[in-house]
């Protein structure tokens, strides 16, 4: 490939002469209009701000993100469910259905690379601030949108999490088969929805490079669900040719019907694994461990347990073999795993390579000092709420770092936006926010 076709732009630049770290960051010179609220949208934007982009968040004045009174646990601070979303932006406010408001993000969306929303379908075509609009106005904006459901029956609908987490195909195949469908703690159709659309900008920056132009992205929670559960759509279509037999149901000669089941803890590929009681289980909540009867390494796995005779009886040597039997192994296991704390049989199987999982708790992971160095765990401070920890930029770059900063107060960067990045004059500023465009509907009354 030519260089001009590998990155779209014409020749490389010479390589940086400045230590890795040290010459800015990933998306640097990009600026984002966040026009998102609650949570998928807001994960992608922290994701781009995390790596340099200058994200914009334009807020209701008065209100704000919905978020920064939801579940609030310091009386007159931002929640933290809202600081926990927002780090490394600025907060502008603006009433986008006042024309004065209008003028603000006309000016907006001619000086940023990306408008990203997730209103309910239709909203941001309610604002005026349609596809032709925006386009016409700024023909290298990217519009990147979360909604609920793509083009279809539902594609009205507004959308939450679970929501999302059900349509999607994740709650049909969580939890146990004798139970109701369950939804997961992690939030994969907020916050999976939202890291999808983070790629999907990147991408269409990445195009733009060479075709000069904005396009939109969407990226429906029940597709980006359906993608994270994309090995139960493989096990529906397995189904039709014969039971599923690292599924337990099928050692306990149940059955399946025709649908993907729920598998309980089983692994979800060919690697049978169940979560097993250790010392202090069931009175202990999470001294549990994940163990993986791995195939290349039985061996060590029999010898650890104490049935050294496994490894060579035809009842238990091969893979097939084991899989009807799999409530008897694991029950063997764990009666091995009870003697130990999690901790203790983990460090016992790594030593011979035996892969396993202990139940972390929040609390453990949080006081967890690996994930403190590597800045997956943070402590922030903030003005109003004081000291507080947040989960930092997961994805770790050598010549980008991310340093994680404080979620904004509301509308605190209102003034330096309109003058150091939109240029407003004073007397303009001045005619803007006398016009209410900017303010909570009490202070609209006082300046009428
Ligand atoms: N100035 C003036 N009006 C504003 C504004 C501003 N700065 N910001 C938002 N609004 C208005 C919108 O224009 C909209 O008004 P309209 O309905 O009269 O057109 C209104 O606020 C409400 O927006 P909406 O998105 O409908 O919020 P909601 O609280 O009713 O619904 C969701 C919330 C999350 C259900 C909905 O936004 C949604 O389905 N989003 C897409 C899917 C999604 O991201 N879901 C996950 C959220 S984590």
């Amino acid at each position: 490939m030519s260089k001009k076709a590998a990155n779209g732009n014409g020749a490389y630049p010479k390589p940086s002469s400045k230590p890795f770290g040290q010459d800015g960051k990933a998306l640097q010179g990009v600026r984002i209009l966040d026009f998102t609220h609650v949570q998928s949208g807001p994960t992608c934007t922290q994701l781009l701000a995390w790596f340099g982009a200058d994200v914009i968040k334009v807020e209701r004045p008065g209100v704000g993100d919905i978020t920064r009174g939801q579940l609030v646990d310091v009386k007159g601070a931002d929640s933290l469910y809202f600081t926990m979303l927002n780090h490394n932006k600025r907060s502008i406010t603006i009433d986008s259905k006042h024309p004065q408001g209008m003028r603000v993000l006309n000016a907006l969306i001619k000086s940023c690379d990306v408008l990203v929303e997730n209103f309910a379908p239709g909203a941001l075509d309610r604002m005026g601030l349609t596809w032709d609009y925006i386009h016409k106005l700024n023909p290298r904006m990217i519009v990147a949108s979360v909604k609920g459901f793509g083009p279809g029956p539902y594609e009205d609908c507004k959308v939450y999490e679970n929501v999302a987490q059900c349509a999607g195909g994740s709650a049909s195949t969580t939890g146990f088969r004798d139970g109701p469908p369950l939804v997961t703690g992690a939030q994969i159709g907020d916050s999976g929805t939202g890291l999808h659309l983070a790629l999907g900008i990147v991408s269409a920056l990445y195009q733009r490079i060479r075709t000069g132009r904005g396009q939109k992205v969407l990226c429906a929670m029940q597709d980006g669900v359906l993608n994270l559960s994309r090995v139960k759509l493989r096990d529906q279509q397995r189904l039709k040719h014969g039971p599923l037999t690292e599924y337990s149901q099928y050692g306990e000669g149940i059955p399946f019907g025709d649908a993907t089941p729920r598998a309980g803890n089983d692994s979800g590929g060919g690697q049978p694994g169940r979560i097993l009681k250790c010392k202090g289980a069931p009175e202990d909540p999470n001294a549990y461990i994940y163990f993986i009867t791995q195939a290349p390494v039985w061996g060590e796995i029999c010898d650890i347990i104490g049935e050294p005779t496994w490894k060579t009886d035809p009842e238990f040597a091969t893979p097939k073999a084991r899989l009807p039997k799999l409530n008897q192994i694991f029950a063997r296991i764990e009666q091995w795993t009870m003697t130990m704390t999690k901790f203790e049989v983990m460090n016992a199987c790594n030593a011979v390579d035996i892969p396993v999982g202990p139940i972390l708790s929040m609390k453990e992971i949080a006081e967890e000092k690996s994930l403190r160095d590597t800045g997956t765990v943070v402590e922030v401070d903030h003005p109003t709420r004081g000291k507080y920890l947040t989960v930092g930029n997961p994805i770790k770059m050598s010549d980008s770092i991310s340093e994680v900063k404080r979620s904004p107060l509301l509308g605190e960067h209102t003034d330096e936006i309109l003058s150091d990045v939109l240029g407003f004059k004073a007397a303009e500023i001045a005619e803007i926010k006398n016009s209410g465009a900017l303010s909570a509907p009490e202070k609209k009354e006082k300046a009428a």
